[in-house]
């Protein structure tokens, strides 16, 4: 089903979010916001706050947070339309099915799902009913999977030859949708072939259980053919975001407050299917800050359980960087030699398996114990480069107390001098600054302005463009058109604040622009986020009249005037960077006409400067 864009407006302005969450979460009003436990992950104090102005909700904690229909379908794992239609419901709106102009992507995202669910239901058809499926079943038998896992992950076969294409036309299936998903391919353009032919299907699944793309295990050992074949990136698959697994296992992971990252499919059917299903795998990329993030959501404890061969061990280390930035806590596991999760646990069993997990180390131990086992302790060169890459390791530990404690841990174990890692680790970090921090309001204002040159964006531009962007986002209209009269997206110097005026712009000139509306239409999770913790942070002013007891009236008053002088602070700050910009250049050129032409130049700025500070718009 289809609902018109209007209606959504309709449903969307007449919802109130507080509401809403209230009848899910216990919120206490705290100034003008409201605050609780969040729902979506497991915390003692409360860092979930609903905005009842902005209509949108966020977790400081977990990151989680959107407006209403996110926040239904998140909660209750419901898809878009039917969080839609249930809020529609509780206010009495009528929605009927469209069937004029309707949202033209959604409905395009929609018909991609529907190619991939029947695509995955036929596969599934195939391994139970054909003759060539016996072949297959047999394999997984052997591999010790019965049918209940089968079912549950919807583990499937393609026939060898290609008898999809053939299924697809008799189902009037769109034969470029389905090459766009990967499902099939061609040579030229009419020359169709089934991609995953002859292989074993794992349908991979969003958080939410939506068949989003596929991998294809071959059956008999062939070293001319990758083992796996995936699906490739598609609108409706983007491999960086995805962990195979968390749809069945998101449950367990928010119970146990921890999760165990494993490396492969079969790895968590395995597991599953004796009992351990809190399990998630990144299949088939290293794993991404998306993947961390996506995770983030639902615990920030995490057991790295990786393959007990090189490759394996090498990509536990690269992922504990990943996790380190985002504040995780990470313990690593490491299984014997030869060994995989799905091995392991059919060789000897669930309780010796939960007796591993109970041996799982800290992720430095781990690191240590890895460089003596290289014998790195037992040469001074060698001992200094463990040394480095330890420190390396910590200063993604963004926890200053968390960071010192290691240290000391480290130096007991290292017979070091404390003050000789500090040392080592300040040197790193003044190096990198806050850069390498996950989080966008750290990366900047050093690490993320335009083109890294060579001049630092200062900390007061930095907090002056942030002070405008949460203006922004205020959704005032009278506001929002006086910044853009004076002030272009491209004029922000952070990247990511043109990245967010740009989507304010583009809404604006929509004449929808509240955050809710805004959210909305952002896919990246990392800039959603950011606009979603931005727009909850307090305007410097109101901060400072915190307390005070101020009328409505007299608080837009002060915000707009508080504008107009924000606008004007930017403004000066562009000319007065021209001017420089200028003035430096005028030193080192020697031709008198290019000196003349910059003079003038300057002149013509100065006097910009002046009619800017005697604007006036009151
Ligand atoms: N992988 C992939 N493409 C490959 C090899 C591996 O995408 N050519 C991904 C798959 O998601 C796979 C994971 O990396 O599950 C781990 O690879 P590997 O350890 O080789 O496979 P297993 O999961 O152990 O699979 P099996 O036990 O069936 O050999
Ligand atoms: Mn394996």
């Amino acid at each position: 089903m289809r609902i018109a864009e209007d209606k959504i407006e309709e449903v969307r302005s007449s919802a109130d979010i507080v509401d809403v969450i209230s009848g899910y979460v216990q919120l206490k009003r705290h100034g003008k916001n409201y605050k609780g436990l969040c729902p979506f992950h497991q915390e003692k104090t409360p860092s979930f706050v609903v905005s009842a102005d902005k209509q949108i909700y966020h977790c400081f904690g977990c990151h989680a947070g959107g407006n209403v229909f996110r926040f239904l379908m998140d909660y209750k794992n419901i898809s878009f339309i039917e969080s839609v239609e249930e809020i529609a419901g509780s206010l009495g709106i009528e929605i009927e099915a469209e069937t004029g102009h309707y949202d033209k992507k959604q409905s395009e995202h929609e018909q991609l799902y529907e190619i991939n669910l029947a695509a995955a239901k036929y596969f599934v058809n195939n391994l139970v009913t054909s003759t060539e499926g016996k072949t297959a079943l047999n394999y997984l038998k052997n591999r010790k999977l019965d049918q209940k896992t089968i079912t549950a992950f919807g583990v499937g076969y393609a026939l060898p030859g290609n008898n999809f294409v053939r299924f697809a036309v008799e189902n009037k299936i769109d034969i470029n949708k389905a090459k766009e998903l990967g499902i099939i391919d061609s040579k030229d353009n009419n020359d169709y072939y089934d991609r995953f032919r002859g292989r074993i299907i794992f349908p991979i699944q969003s958080t939410n259980g939506r068949v989003i793309g596929f991998g294809g295990r071959i059956i008999e050992k062939n070293d001319n053919v990758a083992k796996y074949l995936n699906s490739p990136e598609s609108q409706i698959y983007s491999k960086r975001k995805v962990l195979y697994g968390l749809y069945h296992s998101k449950e367990e992971i928010r119970k146990l407050d921890q999760a165990i990252l494993v490396e492969g499919y079969m790895d968590i059917i395995a597991l599953y299917k004796y009992g351990v299903r809190n399990t998630v795998a990144s299949s088939g990329t290293a794993l991404t800050d998306e993947q961390v993030q996506l995770l983030s959501r639902f615990t920030k404890n995490v057991i790295v359980l990786f393959d007990a061969d090189s490759a394996g061990q090498k990509a536990a280390s690269r992922s504990i960087e990943t996790f380190l930035k985002q504040d995780f806590n990470i313990k690593v596991l490491t299984l014997p030699q030869g060994e995989d999760p799905d091995s392991f646990i059919n060789n000897y069993g669930k309780d010796r398996f939960r007796e591993e997990v109970e041996k799982a180390v800290n992720f430095l131990e781990y690191r240590v114990s890895s460089f003596r086992k290289e014998g790195a302790f037992d040469d001074p060169d060698k001992q200094v480069e463990a040394i480095r890459e330890i420190v390396r390791i910590l200063s993604f530990v963004n926890d200053e107390l968390k960071r010192n404690m290691y240290i000391k841990s480290i130096a007991e174990k290292f017979k070091l001098r404390e003050k000789l890692l500090e040392n080592e680790l300040l040197k790193l970090l003044s190096g990198k600054k806050e850069n390498n921090s996950f989080r966008p309001e750290q990366r900047s204002p050093a690490g993320n302005h335009k083109g890294n040159e060579k001049t630092k964006l200062s900390e007061n531009v930095f907090r002056l463009e942030k002070e405008l962007v949460k203006l922004l986002l205020e959704g005032n209209e009278k506001i929002t058109g006086h910044i853009f009269d004076h002030v272009t997206p491209g004029d922000f110097r952070d990247e990511r604040f043109t990245e967010i005026a740009e989507k304010v712009y583009e809404a604006f000139m929509e004449d929808v622009f509240t955050p809710s509306y805004i959210v909305e239409k952002i896919e990246e999770d990392e800039l959603k986020n950011y606009i979603l913790s931005l727009s909850m942070e307090q305007i410097a002013i109101s901060e400072k009249r915190w307390g005070d007891v101020i009328t409505d009236t007299k608080m837009a008053d002060d915000m707009w005037h508080y504008c107009i002088d924000l606008v004007k602070r930017v403004e000066l700050d562009k000319i007065d960077t021209l001017i420089k910009e200028n003035n430096d250049k005028l030193v080192s050129i020697s031709d008198e006409n290019e000196q003349k032409e910059t003079l003038r130049l300057i002149f013509d700025l100065m006097n910009e400067r002046k009619s800017v500070l005697n604007q006036n718009v009151y």
